[in-house]
């Protein structure tokens, strides 16, 4: 019997291959630079199934163009490239991969909040450049990490992780979220709820792990920067356009916050020109995930979504098992 089709839009790790090539006849997108949309489309239309990943948008136009189309795994855990009503429209079981990646962009998180305070980054440009004097009583001050307040807004899997590793370094914590967390797990995290608003107000830090909705879109836009203290920093490794760039650069610019630490942004592969002239921005390639074992993990999990729904079972990580009645 012949095996469904899946296209996967780069070549993965050899785990991930391994199970796709069981259950599948399998075409990979090889090429140096990423594929377009023409290509995406022309190559998805004869296929059973799509592995992608956040950079390819699956939406009603490649759903259209893909009338065989079953199943979307996305190897990402945001799923914002993925429009799930539309999935459900088309009969189409879309997936994620959450969880696998939560140590590794809170590990991240806390770099770009470390490197940004202690100046890492325009240290290692005046080491390079050659004209460092030697040391000096006064060179490249940060301010103080521990016992600072660092403020999570999203307290979900990866900020919570966010917050455990604050207890290291005798942080007051607060977040905000929808919802409080239950008590157990402030408890746990010596973490306090607060409304947006007074974690603004209070935090030194400000860290986001929400992820992108119409809600969160421009979340941090220019009346959150004038809440800020002025030596507030702002780290960002959840999307781009949480956080408005150009209010972002116009803040930094009129001294309403002291720094930022980016991951991601609002048009990526873009950066806003004002932002990349900045040395108090910290300018990370959306790398919050990107260690050899979380994304291997992470490609071993949405091939195994794939097979999972052509054996007949519920993908493990659907988004919309409705969509086929699973
Ligand atoms: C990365 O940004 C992801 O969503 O996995």
């Amino acid at each position: 019997m012949s095996k469904p089709e899946v296209l996967v839009t780069r070549p993965l790790f050899p785990e991930a291959r391994e199970i796709l090539e069981r259950h599948f006849d399998v075409e990979y997108w090889t090429a140096p630079e990423r594929i377009s949309r023409a290509e995406l489309l022309r190559r998805v239309a004869d296929k059973d199934a799509l592995v992608c990943l956040l950079t390819e948008k699956v939406d009603e136009e490649l759903l259209t163009a893909a009338p065989k189309l079953r199943l979307a795994a996305t190897v990402s855990v945001g799923y914002d490239n993925i429009d799930v009503p539309a999935c459900t429209r088309h009969k189409v079981v879309a997936t994620n991969t959450p969880g696998v990646l939560d140590e590794t962009t809170a590990d991240l998180a806390w770099t770009l909040l470390m490197a940004i305070s202690r100046r890492l980054v325009e240290g290692d440009t005046w080491m390079r450049s050659g004209t460092w004097p030697g040391w000096d009583i006064d060179q490249l001050l940060g301010g103080d990490v521990y016992g600072k307040t660092l403020g999570i807004i999203g307290f979900g899997r990866i900020g919570r992780n966010v917050a455990r590793r604050a207890r290291g370094f005798q942080m007051r914590v607060i977040y905000s979220d929808a919802a409080a967390a239950p008590t157990e797990v402030e408890k746990d995290l010596s973490a306090r709820f607060a409304t947006l608003d007074q974690l603004l107000a209070e935090s030194d830090f400000i860290s986001l792990h929400v992820p992108l909705l119409t809600e969160t879109r421009h979340l941090i836009s220019k009346a959150a920067f004038e809440k800020m203290k002025r030596s507030a920093h702002l780290i960002n490794t959840s999307r781009g356009p949480v956080v408005d760039e150009a209010a972002l650069a116009e803040a930094l610019e009129n001294r309403k916050i002291a720094g930022a630490a980016l991951d991601v942004y609002e048009q990526e592969p873009k950066v806003h020109a004002a932002l990349v002239a900045r040395k108090d921005v910290i300018l990370a390639p959306h790398i919050g995930s990107a260690t050899t074992e979380t994304r291997t993990k992470m490609a071993v999990m949405a091939a195994t979504n794939a097979a999972a729904l052509f054996e007949g079972r519920r993908p493990p990580n659907a988004l919309n098992p409705e969509a086929i009645g699973l």
